[in-house]
């Protein structure tokens, strides 16, 4: 009998239904079709815009069919978490709106805010509680709607981000598959380049804030690619050195989707086959802590049991790492 590992064992994506293509971003700021598929890869992404609705709502469609798809009841569920850094309110957390509306009634939950890599870190976490012993069914979720805090003037943010996401249902799993390793880490100079400078304790809200449009995302975005690729690389480096592995086992390297030159100089970087690296930034944009369990719900079918699988992502704070598993299914 293999150690006790956490294995994903069923996995839902989600977005909402309005597209908003290259075509309509170029009649709302001085952009080009051209220049946005060729500097970031994204053609259309998908955008939340029923009144009313918010993070939670999308949350609550991946559950609903999580649970449906794995013939899994809501009282099951003992633990779900909500990686987003778009929660429907400032508190209480997003994690206890979805258990609500699904009607989860025997869990804890909780939000991880770690942003582009909140998946990462949500999914470390999720297996942790696993491995110990204590929970056998939970339920981690990735979603963002980051059309609520996207400046639709600011042609340098606007034309990246989408709304949608995915989440995992994780189990116990003694045969080898499941989550084997994962390297994380934060480093906290990098959050003067990619953030939201009011709405915290930092700057509460205000008119001077809203006049200074300060409730959307901001961000310097040649440090952030920068630091990206570099930070996926040394954690895939990493993470396949100390589990004694080369980059020939691994079957598919799903890296977030933040920017499709990322993406491919990440794989150049390692010298990793371009079709074995998922990627989807053309239909979905950068869904931030989506982008990751969208890529896997999309992929799913072509997934083997016993697959090894490299998730790699870098985003605010700054936060990045990679996560080693074996698919279990
Ligand atoms: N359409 C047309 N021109 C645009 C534009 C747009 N949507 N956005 C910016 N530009 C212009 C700039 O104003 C600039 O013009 P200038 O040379 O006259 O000053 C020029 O294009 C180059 O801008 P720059 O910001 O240097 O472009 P870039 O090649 O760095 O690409 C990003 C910008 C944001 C696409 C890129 O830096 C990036 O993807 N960074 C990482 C972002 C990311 O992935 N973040 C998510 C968290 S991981």
């Amino acid at each position: 009998m293999a150690k006790l590992l956490a294995s994903i064992k069923g996995i839902q994506g989600y977005v909402p239904d309005y597209i908003l293509t290259n075509a309509e971003l170029e009649k709302m700021v001085d952009t080009t079709d051209d220049w946005i598929t060729t500097r970031t890869g994204v053609n259309e992404r998908h955008i939340l815009k029923e009144p009313g609705m918010a993070t939670s709502d999308l949350g609550k469609v991946m559950v609903e069919r999580l649970l449906e798809k794995t013939g899994t009841a809501p009282e099951e569920i003992e633990l779900l978490i909500c990686c987003t850094v778009t929660g429907d309110m400032r508190f209480p957390d997003t994690a206890s709106a979805i258990c609500y509306k699904v009607g989860i009634k025997n869990a804890f939950s909780y939000d991880i805010n770690a942003a582009c890599s909140g998946f990462l870190f949500g999914l470390t976490t999720a297996s942790k509680f696993i491995e110990s012993g204590t929970h056998k069914k939970i339920i981690v979720v990735g979603v963002d709607m980051m059309s609520s805090i996207i400046d639709y003037t600011d042609r340098a943010t606007c034309i990246i981000f989408g709304d949608g996401g995915g989440a995992v249902l994780l189990e116990p799993d003694d045969s080898g598959n499941g989550i084997i390793d994962s390297v994380l880490h934060v480093d906290g100079a990098g959050r003067e380049f990619l953030h939201m400078k009011a709405g915290g304790s930092l700057r509460p809200p205000s008119h001077e804030t809203i006049d200074r449009k300060e409730h959307y995302v901001y961000q310097d975005g040649k440090p952030v690619f920068k630091a990206a690729i570099n930070g996926m690389v040394d954690t895939i480096q990493e993470i396949i050195k100390r589990n004694h592995l080369t980059l020939d086992d691994i079957n598919w390297l799903v890296p977030h989707q933040a920017n499709i030159r990322i993406i491919n100089g990440v794989a150049e970087m390692l010298d990793f086959p371009k079709e074995k690296v998922m990627i989807n930034i053309q239909k979905y944009g950068n869904t931030t802590s989506g982008t990751i369990p969208l890529c896997l719900w999309e992929w799913e079918s072509k997934l083997k049991k016993g697959d090894n699988l490299l998730l790699s992502a870098f985003g605010g704070g700054f936060t990045w790492g990679t996560s080693y598993l074996k698919w279990a299914y």
